[in-house]
């Protein structure tokens, strides 16, 4: 393995502002590869998708290559792969796709440690549909999401399920694999966010038992959309609202007008980035990024235990949640302390953490933390241990003065 931090580091022109930046999670710092790729797209000959011109072939290139790159990233089929808006707007397209199917009597399942865009859309899709839905509740004292939390919901009437790969406050990994078994031998569809898992961790779309997977480019070194992806064949048995000239062809049909084909060139050169975080990693994109993210995930994984164990020496901190299995994301706060006074502290440091609810709106009612929610401090591939002693030194500073 051999992850070179100092080599990362100066691929990104955010960081020479001296910035510490521990809001990854809410959107990371962009390489300039990415910036630059977006501004060739953008100002080379681009028409309409086509194969006539020279550039309606660009536009076509910028589509093709940003699915197989996502397949790359992700393992999973081209065609499968939808390009989106955001993951909260392709959330409501799903739902409100696949609950035409659904009716008074059936049943869905959400989880409570997801992020409001992973539950708000089901429950209004249900809503309109007059079907139930059931809630897995993640234990508040440790975090976790215990794959029976979920499990002992499932009926005959079960039409899907759906849980966050990662939480995006509390950093808890539920255990996706062993509750899509169990979905999948109920005969019942599993939608994963893995917003805030892609990030931090190698993913198998194919090999897992999942329908439904998405993540958004701008936690992950790209820009701002997101990507739906399925096995095209689960795909074709969606119907949706399209208009009549547009292709029936999946993905296509359910990707709505011209594409952004920069954002797309963006979220290709992203990738192939990613595919190099790992300057040893060699072999096809795929192998690259599998070997990448897991040196990542060591990387992550140390610094990480350094955050936690360096905060812990904090007079009075409280950290919320200790799942066994997590993302480098902490969430924290202090007795009698606002967490928009600490956010705000901090940024007069040159500190980004902020404090809120990171719309986790139901992990933060459910642990007493309200609107406000807490501090979070995240890590991302160009974190390093001078940012975390920053980061706690300014928090001891921060704490003298009260
Ligand atoms: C876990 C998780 N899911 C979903 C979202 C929403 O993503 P988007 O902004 O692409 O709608 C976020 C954003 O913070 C997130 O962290």
């Amino acid at each position: 393995m051999s992850y070179d931090v100092d080599r990362i580091r100066k691929d990104f022109p955010s960081l020479d502002t001296g910035i510490a930046f521990f809001d990854g999670p809410g959107g990371s710092q962009v390489p300039k590869v990415v910036g630059d790729a977006i501004s060739k797209a953008i100002t080379q000959a681009t028409s309409n998708r086509g194969s006539v011109t020279i550039s309606e072939q660009n536009a076509d290139k910028c589509v093709t290559d940003y699915r197989s790159a996502v397949a790359d990233l992700l393992n999973c089929d081209p065609k499968g792969v939808i390009y989106g808006r955001s993951w909260t707007q392709l959330t409501y397209d799903l739902s409100r796709n696949l609950a035409k199917q659904w009716g008074p009597g059936d049943e869905i399942i959400v989880s409570r440690l997801d992020h409001d865009s992973n539950i708000r859309p089901w429950l209004q899709a249900a809503d309109a549909k007059g079907a139930t839905v059931k809630w897995a509740e993640f234990d508040r004292e440790t975090g976790e999401l215990p794959v029976s939390a979920v499990t002992n919901l499932l009926s005959k009437k079960t039409k899907l399920v759906t849980v966050t790969g990662a939480a995006n406050t509390l950093g808890t990994r539920p255990d996706i694999k062993e509750i899509g078994t169990a979905v999948k031998a109920n005969g019942s569809l599993f939608a994963v966010d893995g917003v805030h898992l892609t990030p931090h961790a190698s993913i198998d779309f194919k090999n897992l038992p999942i329908d439904f997977f998405g993540f958004s480019s701008y936690k992950l070194l790209g820009p701002h959309c997101g990507t739906l992806v399925a096995d095209p064949a689960i795909l074709e048995t969606i119907a949706n609202d399209k208009l009549r000239p547009s292709t029936m062809n999946v993905p296509e049909r359910f990707e709505f007008g011209t594409l952004p084909y920069e954002i797309m060139a963006g979220v290709s050169a992203s990738i192939d980035y990613i595919a190099g975080l790992d300057d040893q990693a060699t072999g096809t994109r795929r192998e690259r990024i599998e070997k990448s993210m897991k040196s990542l995930e060591v990387y992550e994984e140390e610094l990480f235990h350094y955050l936690e164990s360096e905060l812990n020496t904090l007079p009075g901190i409280k950290l919320y949640g200790h799942a066994k299995r997590r993302t480098p994301t902490l969430y924290f706060n202090f007795p009698n302390v606002k967490g928009v006074e600490i956010y705000k502290f901090l940024a007069t440091k040159k500190i980004n953490a902020p404090a809120h609810n990171f719309y986790a709106y139901e992990v933060s009612l459910a642990l007493g933390l309200g609107d406000e929610g807490a501090v979070r401090a995240g890590l991302a591939p160009y974190s390093t241990r001078e940012d975390i002693d920053r980061l706690v030194s300014a928090l001891r500073e921060f704490l003298k003065t009260k």
